[in-house]
């Protein structure tokens, strides 16, 4: 099995765009996240549709309503672009099974044709990031409960669709359908990133969602186009970022990543909620702190990860304000400490309690975040520290070496949100 799961791995063979592409994504490191759907009208994040068992026919007369009369994607996306934002990943299409974009093969269940709003949400996006140089990454679910030939899996049982009407076969063809319209008819494309395939994971027999093809189209209509699944498994042939939904690679305090290797050749994703909830959620006023957030972008990058962090804007198309506060906090701290972070990689030493380090060429960025003293000892050995400061103000911090590393004498307990040291090498 093990065998012939690596076999599958050597043979996909990414291409050198897609080779560029992946770097590019790393130097990125903090990514958007929006969930955004007619369910967002309901407030309660964006399985309502199935955890209130809404029948399938009553939830499809909500697009009816939906008329989101302050969305202003330049708006958004140039928010984001303040708070060093660097590549957006929008909900094309969630398992609501409602289109976000003006499709042509769903018999007419979008955006542009079911409601009175009428305007291709993906399309306005797309010329946004184009024009202030975001990238644009689409979301698409696997999993659907609104098609009757969708073969019905764990979730969406309640909802009064016939059974005698799945279709596998049709239901792919839509899918690669709907796939090949946003990989030509949107630009340049950064990553498509699935999910729901846990849907089928306790099938008797092995569902068998035919991904390899599926990928294989979308490296050939857009070569550079990542691929990522959140299946919470080991990668797949094909996908060319390994995704952590709700933790750090390596971590599994939510209990996605059971058993999940980190990858060691693919880029790493952290997908985490700015509050708790990804689809708008009226109740949900539980938002992590400036400093939270700030910190797991660090860690995330201090373990080689880009961050993903999730806003669930509300259904008039406005994000919710305490995001956009949020937001601008984590974009004024990236203004002073952005060097540290972008286009940096997971540092030589390994992330500890008190914090992680980043590095890039002869850098090394020690991010101290966590630390009761005034020294900090790193296990740093074989190489020559030419040069200590601390980043913000460039007092210079005194090194002493010994056979098992090196010594920071930092003169004080750092109190930052993240205490900066740049090392040069
Ligand atoms: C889960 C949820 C989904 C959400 C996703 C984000 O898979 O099913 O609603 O979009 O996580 O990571």
């Amino acid at each position: 099995m093990m065998l012939l799961a690596l076999q599958a791995l050597a043979q996909y063979q990414p291409s050198p765009e897609n080779l560029k592409a992946r770097a590019e994504f790393q130097d990125r490191k903090f990514g958007v996240f929006l969930h955004w759907g007619v369910y967002s009208m309901m407030g309660q994040g964006e399985w309502v549709m199935n955890n209130r068992n809404i029948n399938h026919e009553e939830y499809a007369k909500m697009p009816g309503g939906f008329y989101p009369q302050y969305f202003n994607a330049e708006e958004w996306v140039k928010a984001f672009k303040e708070a060093g934002v660097k590549y957006i990943t929008f909900t094309s299409r969630h398992h609501d099974g409602f289109s976000m974009f003006g499709s042509k093969v769903d018999g007419g269940y979008n955006v542009v044709d079911a409601t009175p709003f009428k305007r291709d949400v993906v399309k306005e996006l797309a010329a946004a990031c184009e024009k202030y140089g975001i990238k644009l990454h689409l979301y698409y679910s696997h999993l659907d409960w609104h098609r009757l030939d969708y073969p019905i899996g764990s979730s969406g049982r309640q909802l009064g669709r016939p059974t005698n009407q799945q279709d596998w076969k049709s239901y792919y063809k839509f899918m690669n359908g709907q796939i090949t319209e946003l990989l030509t008819n949107y630009g340049s494309i950064g990553a498509m990133w699935f999910d729901g395939v846990w849907d089928h994971a306790g099938d008797a027999t092995p569902f068998n969602w035919q991904l390899e093809e599926q990928y294989a189209l979308i490296h050939r209509l857009q070569p550079s186009c990542l691929i990522g699944n959140n299946h919470h498994k080991d990668l797949n042939p094909g996908e060319d970022i390994q995704i952590f939904e709700r933790d750090l690679p390596g971590q599994n305090t939510a209990g996605y990543s059971a058993g999940m290797t980190v990858s060691n050749t693919v880029p790493l994703e952290s997908c985490q909620t700015m509050s708790d909830s990804w689809g708008f959620n009226i109740t949900d006023t539980r938002y992590k702190s400036r400093e939270d957030l700030i910190q797991m972008l660090v860690r995330a990058a201090g373990m080689n990860a880009n961050l993903l962090l999730n806003i669930g804007p509300q259904s008039d198309g406005r994000l919710p304000a305490t995001a956009l506060s949020r937001l601008k906090e984590m974009g004024d701290w990236l203004g002073v400490y952005g060097e540290t972070i972008y286009g940096t990689r997971g540092g030589i030493i390994e992330p500890h309690e008190w914090g992680v380090t980043t590095q890039k060429d002869n850098k090394l960025y020690v991010h101290i975040m966590k630390l009761q003293d005034s020294a900090l000892f790193l296990p740093l050995t074989g190489v020559k520290v030419k040069k200590a400061k601390v980043f913000k103000d460039g007092t210079s911090v005194r090194v002493t070496k010994s056979k098992e590393g090196i010594l920071l004498e930092l003169g004080c307990v750092p109190e930052d949100v993240d205490y900066v040291v740049e090392l040069t090498l």
